[in-house]
């Protein structure tokens, strides 16, 4: 038996058809969606992910507005950027890529974003509004997971989810997701606290692997049938490659991949739908601003 293979870029690309018509109303109010996207530093998976932002939003007619500090820029000039795209009638979505150097408070600059241009979800307002399931910017990746779930027709009402991570980005959001009454998962959060994390991987029906460690998540750890999300985005050393590194996921896709019943790919799985999250967040944010909501 061999799983099902969820095709996060397939999904990706149906949502993006699908954002089109949103695109077409903006376009009727004499509106362009804007995002402004803001690096700091020189990070190549940063540079990567902001790169790879910027090609999807030029392709689905979103203009995208980049601004890129060095690493030893003041916070001061990192909020006055803020404070400016606040207020700019062209801007209607602000990503700040992620991390941030150490001299920089992250809290502060992302709780600096007006809320309704947070199209990453980030800001305390936002994540409030979230767990209250009140109207809001729900963080990209695990808003695209919960898509790709639903579209695959992956069971999800009383399955028990293994989130494996706790970052404010993806383990938290997500948990918290997943446990909504519309969706209805039993969720237990692993993290590197966690004792015998293999038990508790075993008894998942959902296991969503977002720690950022090649290999955490093993063959044997697997319930046959399970659905298994990869988050990881790793770049292990390759000589074999053109760039020197293979990007590899946090599972052990070519063991699992024999047992899971629903697998995704590292690369072409949560990767693109995080970005698909970003350009309906943008596209959103423009449509509520600009009808005066
Ligand atoms: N760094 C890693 N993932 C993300 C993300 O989804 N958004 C931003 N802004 N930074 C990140």
């Amino acid at each position: 038996m061999s799983a099902i293979l969820i095709d996060g870029k397939k999904i990706a690309e149906e949502i993006r058809a699908e954002l089109t018509r949103k695109i077409a109303t903006l376009a009727g109010r004499g509106v362009v969606p804007g995002l402004a996207v803001i690096l700091v530093g020189d990070n190549p998976a940063s540079v990567s992910y902001v790169t790879g932002k910027e090609k999807a939003c030029a392709e689905i007619g979103i203009q995208s507005f980049e601004t890129r500090f060095p690493e030893d820029v003041s916070e001061a000039r990192l909020l006055d950027k803020i404070a400016e795209c606040n207020r700019d009638p062209s801007v209607h979505g602000i990503l700040i890529q992620l991390p941030l150097p150490g001299h920089i408070d992250e809290r502060r600059v992302i709780g600096a974003i007006d809320p309704a241009k947070d199209v990453d979800g980030f800001t305390p307002i936002n994540l409030g509004r979230m767990l209250l399931e009140e109207p809001c910017y729900v963080p990209c990746t695990p808003l695209g997971i919960i898509e790709m779930l639903t579209r695959s027709d992956v069971p999800l009402n009383g399955a028990n989810a293994v989130v494996v991570g706790r970052s404010n980005i993806v383990g938290k959001p997500l948990a918290n997701l997943l446990i909504r009454k519309s969706i209805n998962a039993t969720v237990t959060v692993c993290h590197t606290g966690t004792k015998d994390l293999a038990s508790k991987v075993k008894a998942a029906d959902i296991v969503i692997a977002c720690a950022g460690r090649p290999g955490l998540v093993s063959a044997d750890m697997i319930k046959p049938g399970a659905c298994v999300i990869d988050v990881g985005v790793n770049r292990v050393p390759d000589a074999t490659k053109k760039k020197g590194y293979r990007l590899c996921g946090d599972v052990d896709f070519d063991a699992i991949e024999k047992i899971a019943g629903w697998i995704t790919p590292v690369p072409g799985g949560v990767g693109p739908m995080t970005i698909t999250m970003l350009l309906s967040n943008t596209i959103d944010a423009a449509l509520r601003i600009s009808s005066g909501k």
